[in-house]
Order: structure tokens, then C-alpha cells, then sequence
């Protein structure tokens, strides 16, 4: 039998695909994740306009809110309005880093239009509380805005993992305000501030850090489908070094900590259960050992196109239902798309990562 001449033996393997076959390219992937943040970012603009179009003066009875609250409450509405006030820095520099991608750039423009009105509603609330002094309230905000917030990731994959945890926590903080403004809380210094107008402030801002953490998580979901491994690594590096946004450079951030703890407002028993075991569920991932080890063992998988390293990691999370939210999100774009006729022109569809989802 002859042997094959060498020269053709190089050629078969240079010619060789550097993938499986079935499996997309890096800009493959790329464009589906922009076509998914487009379209997620079209839908969401329309939704917003629709459904949460409050505005921080007019939609709120402001001279009916509560003058007598607990120096708790106080406390706490004056973290909250410091907290939402660096909105022209994550805004900006999120803007700038994510530029080249219309549909995360534009997303964060829109974002900072809506994070600007709860700066804007807190600072009424601080006003109409009526305990501190207009001169106090001004000091304050001059204090506030001499600062300026640092994103805590230089890139756009762990910025995104952030923004998810921050929109969930921030949401937690609003969300258990409300219990405290319905009258609901269990610490007795708590019992007496029931207040309607408060409430209701504090429930609109939590449907706003609702719809943010969902569009977040969707974009989440793709990234997991299409750059397993990656996201994966991202997510467990914000997972292990989150704080809340803006504490360690407010004046009275350390102090604002322990409200927030004593109150029952947030904490590390709240950041456990409901913000981190909340986002595994959702982002059908398997637990945090299981991912610590899919993202040690898909490191040590040497892979210069990523194939190994991202299979590397399917034990710690069900990629299925990954693929299962994946489509269903490309479903509610096309949906969209129909609606307004942008199907017509410039449909967007769904294409399969390659992996096997078993
Ligand atoms: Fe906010
Ligand atoms: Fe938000």
C-alpha cells in the first residue's frame, strides 16, 4: 500500500476546520448577541414608554407625604437619594465602553434616563420630608456631587454580571422600604411609619429596577448560550467581589451599611438568598461549587478557539434551559418585529450555538 505523499497530508490538515463542524464563529456569535440587544432594546424602549412612563414631580402627591417619620426612615431615604446620584458617571463611562454596540450603548442611555428620575424623586422625598433644612439638603447634594463613581470592572461581560446584581439588590433595598411604608415591619421602631405616598414611591422605583435586572439578566442568558465559559468566569468574579454601588465613597456610607443591615432592609443573609441563589435559578445554573469548579477545569483546557473550555463547563448549570430562555427571547423579539413591520426589513432569528444541549 502506498503510503500518502506528505505534502497532501499537510495540505487535509491545514485545510482541517479549527471547530466542529456545526459550531459559530466568534463574529457568528458576536452578531447574534448584538441582534439580541437590539431587539431587546427596541422592545424595551416600547415597553417603558408604555408602562412606566411616571415622572418624579407630577405622579406623586408629594404635600401628602409623611413629616413625622422615624429617624430611620429619614436616614434611609437620605442613602437612597446619595445612592442614585452618580448616575452621570456609570451612565457616561458604561456608554463609552460599550459605544460600538447599538444596543447595549443606546440601552445604557436609556437606562440613565430612568436612573436620573429616581435621583430626582428621592430628592423630592428629602425635600417634602421636611426633616432637614433646605440649606442641609443643598450642602448635601454639593457634597454628593464633587464625587465620582468608578466603574468597578473595566469590561463589558463583567459590567453586565454587575449591573445584573446591583439592579436585583437596589430592587431588594426598594422593595423592603415599601414592607416598612405599608406598615408591615417587624422591628418595632419601624411600626409607626406607614405612609401611602412613600409606598408608592418606593414600589415605582423597585418596577423600574425590575425591568432593568430583566433586561440584564436576558443579555446574561445569551452570553451563557453562546460564550458558556466566559460569562460563567464573569459572573463568579462579581459574584465573590460585590458591594453595593457608591458605598465606599459616600461620607456617610459606612453608616448607611448598618441602617440598611438593622432595618432589615438589605444585608449578606438577603444578598445570599434572595440575590445570589435568585440569579443561579434564573440563569439555570447548578450552584456556586459547581460553577467554581466548571470555571477551574474549563482554565486548565488548553483551546485556542474556546470549544473545550466552554464544554468544560456544562456540569454547573443545565445549558438546555439556557438554550430554552435563549429562544424564547429571539421569540419575543420576532414577535416585536412583526408588530412593527421591522420583520419585514430586518428580521431577527434565532441560530443555534453548536453545543449540544442534552
Ligand atoms: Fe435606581
Ligand atoms: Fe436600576
Amino acid at each position: 500500500m502506498l503510503s500518502p505523499d506528505a505534502d497532501i497530508i499537510k495540505e487535509i490538515e491545514e485545510q482541517r476546520p479549527r471547530r466542529p463542524v456545526g459550531l459559530l464563529s466568534k463574529r457568528e456569535k458576536d452578531t447574534l448577541i448584538e441582534r439580541a440587544l437590539v431587539g431587546l432594546y427596541r422592545w424595551y424602549v416600547a415597553r417603558s414608554q408604555a408602562t412606566r412612563n411616571w415622572n418624579p414631580d407630577k405622579s406623586f402627591n408629594w404635600r401628602a407625604l409623611r413629616t413625622d417619620h422615624s429617624p430611620e426612615v429619614n436616614k434611609l431615604i437620605e442613602g437612597f437619594y446619595a445612592v442614585e446620584q452618580f448616575v452621570p458617571d456609570y451612565t457616561s463611562k458604561q456608554v463609552m465602553l460599550t459605544r460600538k454596540s447599538h444596543g447595549r450603548a443606546y440601552f445604557h442611555l436609556r437606562w440613565g434616563s430612568e436612573e436620573q428620575k429616581h435621583s430626582d424623586m428621592w430628592l423630592n422625598a428629602l425635600l417634602f420630608l421636611r426633616h432637614r433644612t433646605l440649606g442641609w439638603i443643598k450642602e448635601y447634594t454639593h457634597a454628593l456631587r464633587q464625587i465620582e463613581y468608578e466603574l468597578p470592572w473595566d469590561d463589558a461581560l463583567h459590567m453586565l454580571f454587575y449591573a445584573i446584581v446591583q439592579e436585583r439588590a437596589t430592587q431588594l433595598n426598594y422593595l423592603n422600604t415599601a414592607v416598612i411604608a405599608r406598615g408591615g415591619s417587624e422591628k418595632p421602631e419601624l411600626k409607626g411609619d406607614a405612609d401611602p405616598i412613600l409606598e408608592q414611591a418606593a414600589v415605582t422605583i423597585a418596577r423600574d429596577e425590575v425591568a432593568h435586572y430583566s433586561f440584564f439578566l436576558e443579555i446574561a442568558r445569551v452570553y451563557l448560550y453562546y460564550y458558556p465559559a466566559r460569562a460563567l468566569e464573569a459572573m463568579m468574579d462579581v459574584l465573590k467581589n460585590f458591594a453595593m454601588p457608591a458605598l465606599d465613597i459616600l461620607p456617610n456610607g459606612a453608616e448607611f451599611y448598618e441602617l440598611v443591615h438593622r432595618t432589615g432592609v438589605y444585608g449578606t443573609r438577603i444578598f445570599a438568598r434572595d440575590v445570589m441563589q435568585v440569579l443561579f435559578e434564573q440563569l439555570s445554573v447548578t450552584g456556586r461549587k459547581a460553577v467554581e469548579e466548571g470555571v477551574r477545569r474549563s482554565r486548565q483546557v488548553p483551546d485556542e478557539n474556546g470549544v473545550l473550555r466552554d464544554t468544560a463547563v456544562f456540569g454547573a448549570l443545565d445549558y438546555k434551559a439556557v438554550e430554552d430562555a435563549v429562544k424564547r427571547l429571539f421569540g419575543k423579539i420576532k414577535t416585536y418585529e412583526q408588530e412593527t413591520g421591522l420583520a419585514d426589513v430586518d428580521p431577527t432569528s434565532f441560530v443555534a450555538s453548536g453545543y449540544a444541549a442534552t
